[in-house]
Order: C-alpha cells, then sequence, then structure tokens
C-alpha cells in the first residue's frame, strides 16, 4: 500500500516510519510512505506557503496554490474534483485532510481505508487551510480526536501506523490486529507474559490452564466486562449475541 503525504514539515516523518514495525514492513515491500514538502511546490523567491486571510481574523492561512499542485503532479492533473475522470481517480486514491474538522477517525475508518492500495494525506498547518483544498480537491477530511494540533503530521502519523498495521503481513503474527481493542467493537482482554507471580500478584489461573475453550471464553468475558467498565457507549453499536447482552445484564448493564 502506497501512502503520500504532503507536509510543510516532511523530516518529522522519517525518525518514526524508520524506527517502528513499519521499517520493517517498508523494507518487505508492504507498505511504501512518500513524503512530499508543499515547499517545493512555490514560485517566489521566499517559497511562500501561507497568507492572511481575507476579511481579516487571527492567524494565517495556507495558501491553495502550492497545495493543488503538489498533489496534482504526484498523483495526476486529474485529481481536482472538476474534472470528469476525478471520480475515477477519488475512488483509486481517497485524497484525505486532516483536520480537526474531519470525520473522527476510528478501528472501522481504519479498515475502511486499509482496504485502499494508496491514499494521499494532507498536512494542514497554520489556523487553516484555504477552503477551496477542502472543497475542490480533498474527497475526504478525518480528525484523530475533539482537539487541536498545531497541524496535521501527528494525525497523518497515527493514521499510516493503524491503518498500516492492518495490511496482511504488517504485524507478525497473522491474528495480531484480530483481537485489538476496538476490532470487535469491544475493548480487549488482559494479557499477561512470565513470571507467572510478580511481588504476590499472580496470573489468572486460567491462562495457565492449557484449557483453550475456558481461556476463550474468560477472555471474551473479560473484553465485555472492560468495556462495560470503561466504554460502555461502545456497547451500543457491538455485535453481541443473546447470552453475551444476558452475561452484562448480569454485571450492571442497563
Ligand atoms: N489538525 C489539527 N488538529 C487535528 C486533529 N485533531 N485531527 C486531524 N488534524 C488535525
Amino acid at each position: 500500500m502506497r501512502f503520500d503525504v504532503f507536509t510543510l514539515l516532511p523530516d518529522v516523518f522519517h525518525p518514526y516510519l524508520a524506527s517502528s514495525i513499519l521499517q520493517r514492513a517498508h523494507q518487505r515491500g508492504l507498505i511504501d510512505v512518500h513524503v512530499h514538502n508543499i515547499r517545493d511546490w512555490t514560485h517566489d523567491r521566499h517559497h511562500v506557503t501561507d497568507d492572511e486571510p481575507y476579511a481579516g481574523g487571527g492567524g494565517m492561512v495556507m495558501k491553495v496554490e502550492p497545495v493543488f499542485e503538489a498533489v496534482e503532479s504526484v498523483l495526476g492533473p486529474s485529481t481536482s474534483a472538476s474534472t470528469g475522470s476525478a471520480r475515477q481517480l477519488k475512488a483509486a486514491c481517497p485524497i484525505i485532510l486532516l483536520t480537526p474538522q474531519g470525520r473522527v477517525f476510528t478501528q472501522k475508518v481504519a479498515a475502511e481505508l486499509s482496504a485502499h492500495p494508496r491514499l494521499a494525506l494532507i498536512c494542514g498547518r497554520y489556523e487553516g487551510v484555504d477552503e477551496r483544498i477542502r472543497a475542490h480537491l480533498a474527497t475526504d477530511e478525518i480528525s484523530i480526536g475533539d482537539y487541536v494540533l498545531t497541524g496535521g503530521e501527528l494525525p497523518a502519523m497515527i493514521l499510516i501506523d493503524a491503518v498500516a498495521r492492518l495490511i496482511p503481513g504488517v504485524l507478525g503474527d497473522p491474528d495480531g490486529a484480530a483481537d485489538d481493542s476496538h476490532a470487535s467493537g469491544l475493548l480487549e482482554y488482559p494479557h499477561y507474559t512470565r513470571p507467572p507471580e510478580f511481588r504476590g500478584w499472580r496470573v489468572p489461573e486460567i491462562l495457565l490452564s492449557g484449557d483453550h475453550t475456558k481461556i476463550a471464553k474468560w477472555r471474551r468475558e473479560q473484553s465485555l466486562l472492560r468495556t462495560l467498565e470503561r466504554r460502555p457507549d461502545l456497547l451500543e453499536t457491538a455485535e453481541l449475541s443473546e447470552k453475551e447482552r444476558k452475561f452484562l445484564i448480569e454485571h450492571g448493564y442497563t
């Protein structure tokens, strides 16, 4: 899967991409991240990428021309929404603007995006981006949560990480992502590793029992209880059997 990132801070991506599981995924040809500096598509002497907002109001606004030029020169000129073939290209490669005004990024959105062979990510900076980028270039807008960061770079890295680990082969364990918190709509069960006892705190006996049916049942119940305790809102949309609903009601779910 290929990611094309458009940013004014290209250097912040490399240290993380080069020192995580993503580096291994890249070496194995599973992901390919191309980071493009929007400043390379400016034509003035000072390589200006921002300007004052029309009609005033605080802060600076990211200029429209360099962003369009950057994205179009990497993805092809039919990228912009005004052309007929744009829809085809849009379908093949979503152009995602990272913005606190976007739809909220969840595991479900990560799974949806992981089905694409290529994603383009535009990182906003300054107080905002010229509205024409949102209206006529981006095909999707994503927020990583209801808080405001200084730019879209960290959100883009979070998106790449969450999407990449869903690509088959990126995680060492082929089932690695299946049990994750949120993958099933629930929080994940607790994990333990050696030693069996640490400062008097023992690993639950059932995990040492070797009885895989009982362990699977215990894990599912822990997952349900944990979600009930910490994120009861998730239970409204999680896929649950009648038996599981009854179990939750017995434990206080209303
Ligand atoms: N840029 C600034 N804050 C952001 C957020 N919460 N999500 C995505 N992009 C952003």
